[in-house]
């Protein structure tokens, strides 16, 4: 035996694959590196770019350029899109909206592709041609991989872009006969549907598309919960008065289950505001009267869309739809507003292109 083999035999560890050369090594710390300072200078796109190289060509031992990539990819892809493609609920009324839409010879425009699931199931609905966009660069090449291993790559174009950016005669060769789209967050408005729509009903679609969905409507609840409450009020922690964190206080809605706080419904839901996907919808204010059924302190306002896929096809992000990814939107008001069985309360309903605010029109209590 050699002296070599001897030493390779009593020391398993070097019978383990080489590392990276000097060369590979360095090339591999100088795109960690970068990778990191990307992921820091919130590029995290580039940063997925570079450190997929880096894990490439990273030696076994080397286990940075994973984990950075890991923490990349979290803030490129949020985690809600695992909990958006296993909502059964969703899934299934799209399916069933895009079958009763979809006719055989279509040109079908998606807008906002994700892994490709609608632009698939319009495809199998007999979508002559499907386009669909997606923003983010790394969820558009997963959609395109997924169209390709699925069979459809024919018939789907994948397009990394905003929706705002297409334009016919360059990404789609003709206007769209039908438009499919679920860009919407959990008070409807907040991933820009209206200007994305807006834009497409002028540039992409023929005059008398049809839209998937059609409709939609925001509901309202007033409740009253100390849980709640306290997402966004702060008196005494440990004996100290902290209430001057108060200032940091955001009538910006959350998301969260309702059922998952102890809560007091203190009115029926009432209509917030409707859309029609069909026409534009300018920012606006209107006063909305809502009825209490008991009396009480009303803390917030939780809200709630349906939406209108197609002649009898619906989808809500309610509170009776418990599994819903979306959960529901809850907004706190500045003050605790007083409300009385049978008294109704006048609020105060404004939107712009992405987001509704209610506010009552005279508060009655502080916190
Ligand atoms: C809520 S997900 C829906 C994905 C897929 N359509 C589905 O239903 O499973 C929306 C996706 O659209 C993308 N997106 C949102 N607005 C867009 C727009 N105007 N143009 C292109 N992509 C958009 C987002 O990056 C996200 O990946």
């Amino acid at each position: 035996m050699t002296q070599q083999a001897e030493l390779s035999m009593s020391d398993p560890g070097r019978l383990a694959p080489a590392g990276p050369g000097p060369d590979t090594a360095e090339l591999v710390r100088s795109l960690t590196a970068r990778g990191e300072a990307l992921l820091h200078g919130s590029a995290a796109g580039e940063a997925v770019e570079c450190l997929r190289i880096a894990r490439m060509l990273a030696g076994p031992g080397d286990e940075r350029p994973a984990r950075l990539l890991n923490r990349a990819i979290r803030q490129v892809v949020p985690r809600w899109h695992f909990a958006m493609m296993n909502d059964h609920e969703r899934n299934a009324a799209y399916e069933e909206a895009i079958i009763a839409t979809v006719r055989p010879g279509d040109v079908v425009l998606d807008i906002g592709t994700g892994s490709g699931l609608l632009a698939l199931l319009a495809a199998k609905a007999g979508a002559s041609m499907v386009i669909t966009c997606e923003a983010e660069p790394v969820i558009a090449a997963a959609a395109q991989q997924i169209v390709l291993a699925n069979g459809y790559a024919d018939t789907i174009t994948v397009i990394n872009a905003r929706s705002t950016a297409l334009r016919v005669g360059v990404d789609l060769p003709t206007r769209a006969d039908v438009l499919v789209t679920e860009i919407f967050d959990c008070a409807l408005l907040g991933e820009h549907a209206l200007p994305a729509l807006e834009h497409a009903r002028r540039e992409l679609l023929t005059p008398d598309a049809r839209l998937v969905p059609r409709h939609a409507r925001l509901l309202g609840q007033l409740v009253e919960s100390d849980r709640l409450r306290s997402h966004n009020n702060v008196s005494v922690a440990c004996g100290f008065d902290v209430s001057t964190f108060n200032q940091f206080r955001s009538t910006e809605y959350f998301s969260t289950y309702l059922h998952s706080h102890d809560h007091r419904m203190l009115t029926a839901p009432f209509e917030l505001l409707k859309v029609d996907f069909g026409t534009d919808l300018p920012a606006g204010t209107s006063e909305v009267s809502a009825l209490p059924v008991s009396d009480g302190m009303c803390d917030a306002v939780a809200m709630w869309f349906e939406l209108d896929l197609a002649p009898g096809v619906s989808l809500s992000n309610g509170p009776h739809h418990r599994y819903t990814h979306w959960r529901q939107a809850v907004q706190t008001f500045d003050t605790r507003l007083r409300c009385e069985a049978g008294l109704p309360v006048a609020l105060n309903v404004s939107h712009d292109q992405e987001r509704v605010h209610v506010r009552p029109c005279s508060p009655t209590a502080d916190w």
